[in-house]
């Protein structure tokens, strides 16, 4: 016998102008974040923002490093930097983006297997799910209501149990 184990990962697409002022604010505060990641090797700028349900705004930006592995991605500085100032604190809202070094303007570009790895612990973790926004830097920002949406068949701490 054998079955099929379907799953359906909906993505919103949204005119940035039609969503809120404050998920625009999250977006520009990733934009910010991009302009000044540390990334000489690959000149490929990711900036990420994370908003805590205590108010708080937190960035990210890719770290990188002359021992390649080393370096890190935007969105694990962003959401290990927020956990270390604010253990308590829940994330609820990721906006994220990248540049080249030499563009104009910001892209579009989707968080890594790794990255929704780790975000999606935060979900688990905290027990509340977290909305991330993608912004393509050309007027659309793409929105998943959850990181788990993105990352289907997962590895969790239940099998370590
Ligand atoms: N990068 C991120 O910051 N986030 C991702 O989700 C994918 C890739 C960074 C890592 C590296 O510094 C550069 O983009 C090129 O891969």
């Amino acid at each position: 016998m054998s079955e099929e184990i379907r799953s359906e990962s909906v993505i919103k697409v949204h005119a940035f102008d039609a969503l809120d002022k404050d998920t625009q604010q999250l977006v520009r505060m990733a934009e910010e974040a991009a302009k000044t990641a540390y990334a000489p090797y690959s000149n490929f700028l990711v900036g990420a923002a994370v908003v805590l349900d205590n108010g708080e705004i937190v960035k990210g930006h890719n770290q990188e490093n002359a021992a390649y592995p080393s370096g890190l991605c935007a969105e694990r500085v962003a959401f290990f930097a927020a956990h270390a100032q604010f253990p308590t604190a829940k994330i609820l809202k990721v906006a994220l983006t990248a540049k080249k070094a030499t563009a104009a303007s910001f892209q579009l570009a989707t968080p890594c297997g790794s990255c929704r790895q780790v975000m999606s612990e935060f979900e688990d973790h905290q027990k509340n799910k977290i909305t991330l926004f993608i912004s393509d830097g050309k007027g659309k920002v793409y929105e998943s209501d959850s990181i788990e949406n993105l990352l289907p068949f997962k590895f969790s701490d239940e099998y370590l149990k």
